[in-house]
């Protein structure tokens, strides 16, 4: 039995405002245009172009063509990308291919324009076809999803955030599902006689796929020696992730869940000055140990992209490496500990160990690992770099010395690219 989803591509799959924004601004500044309110420029997200410019900003047919132009002449090279994907598709879409549905997209902008924006995030993979309307001509969004079908099928869905949606797919024989996470609101969803509704991602995920099992999310790292800049890496990286789609639960380590932060407060508190580097090592397993399980499988199995400040590389830098006990030994425990549930990647900020030191010392108290001497911290290191010679594939080292913003955008790029890789792998 072949089932056929079709999906808007606006408002249902991605979230076009910032670049639509962005383009008209720039057109309404070459042209010496006063600047409409936000309100005004919301508008703008749905109509034609002449129209909005003529309509919002009060032009003449003719100035409105000349915007219209300049608009596409940044819309083209910059602001085509200056979108989101709406967290949770990515794991929506791949979970439909995985039941073997026909998935496809039915869209009123340009087809070419839709299928870079579908490229450049990923998402082609998932999609057998992109239909949209030949530049000028006026397709209804009816007959768009009619050419978005194949040649034979069961049972279809039109997902779709505004009437236009709804409408043409209730004319095209199909059932329809209002994405009211999009720009229509959900009076005007369900006044335009959606079959069914969804408020979120989430819940066009529990119509379209029920209690099917997710495709298994992925788990990352970021480590790096106190000091490395790991706290702007993370939020940085986030920032790209989310762009993308990737729905993304954070944690760290020590800690992570509540009984993982009571074992970090013993680790960390410097009145624990007798401490054995036997003890520290279990307290940071044990630790570990609750974090997987209370957070890190529940996440990774739910689809998300689990962050994680800090994970086992840690526990072989400082507990292996610099406290002496031996790579070889704390593996030991911590494969006990984890059952072997390693990070998919992991970046590592690769900042000399003397660099790290006088950065972090500028910034703030150390704890009680911090106020450990120059020589911990070289041997810390070095169990690092030991790691990544060990494990080439997992590790992405980048060059930490570089300003935030340079550095966030390698992580950025690299991180993605082998996200991507993975999610083809997976199929
Ligand atoms: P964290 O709070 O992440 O400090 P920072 O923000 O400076 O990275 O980690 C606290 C300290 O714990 C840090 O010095 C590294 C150390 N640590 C280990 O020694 N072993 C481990 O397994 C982990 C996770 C952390």
């Amino acid at each position: 039995m072949r089932r056929c989803v079709i999906f808007d591509l606006d408002g249902t799959l991605t979230q076009s405002e910032e670049g639509i924004f962005r383009c008209a601004e720039y057109a309404l500044e070459k042209m010496q245009w006063k600047k409409p309110d936000a309100q005004t420029l919301r508008r703008f997200i749905g109509p034609p172009l002449v129209f909005s410019f003529q309509e919002y900003a009060g032009m003449t047919r003719e100035q409105a063509e000349r915007a219209t132009e300049l608009y596409r002449e940044r819309y083209t090279t910059v602001g085509l990308f200056e979108n989101r994907v709406y967290p949770g598709i990515r794991t929506l879409l791949r979970a439909l291919k995985k039941r073997g549905d026909w998935v496809a997209v039915a869209t009123g902008k340009p087809q070419g324009p839709s299928e870079r924006i579908l490229a450049y995030f990923g998402l082609d993979r998932w999609i057998d076809r992109v239909v949209g309307p030949d530049h000028g001509a006026e397709a209804g969004k009816a007959e768009l999803i009619r050419a978005a079908l194949p040649d034979s099928w069961d049972t279809a869905y039109m997902a779709g955030d505004r009437k236009f949606d709804i409408e043409g797919g209730k004319e095209a024989g199909l059932r329809t599902i209002g994405a009211g996470f999009g720009y229509g609101s959900e009076e005007e969803l369900r006044g335009s006689g959606c079959d069914l509704y969804a408020a979120s991602v989430q819940e066009l995920t529990q119509i379209l796929c029920g209690d099917q099992p997710l495709p298994k999310g992925q788990f990352l790292s970021m480590e790096g020696l106190d000091g490395s800049g790991k706290s702007t890496q993370l939020r940085l990286l986030t920032e790209a992730l989310d762009r993308f789609g990737y729905e993304v639960v954070h944690s760290r380590e020590p800690g992570g869940c509540p009984i993982s932060e009571k074992i970090r407060e013993i680790i960390l508190d410097r009145a624990n000055e007798g401490m054995t580097a036997e003890t520290e090592a279990l307290l940071y397993a044990a630790s570990r140990a609750q974090h997987v399980h209370d957070v890190i499988l529940p996440a990774v199995r739910g689809g998300k992209l689990l962050l994680c400040d800090r994970f086992i590389d840690s526990s072989i830098a400082y507990q292996g490496g610099g406290r002496e006990l031996g790579v070889e030994e704390v593996m030991d425990i911590n494969q006990y500990a984890i059952h072997g549930l390693f990070p998919d990647l992991t970046v590592f900020l690769d900042l000399p160990h003397t660099t790290a030191l006088s950065r972090r010392y500028g910034a703030s108290e150390p704890d009680r690992l911090e106020i450990e001497g120059e020589p911990f911290h070289a041997r810390v290191e070095a169990a690092y770099r030991e790691m990544i010679a060990r494990h080439p594939d997992r590790f992405i080292a980048v060059d930490a010395s570089r300003g935030a913003e340079e550095i966030g955008k390698d992580i950025a790029g690299k991180v993605l690219s082998r996200l991507m890789q993975m999610e083809e792998n997976d199929g």
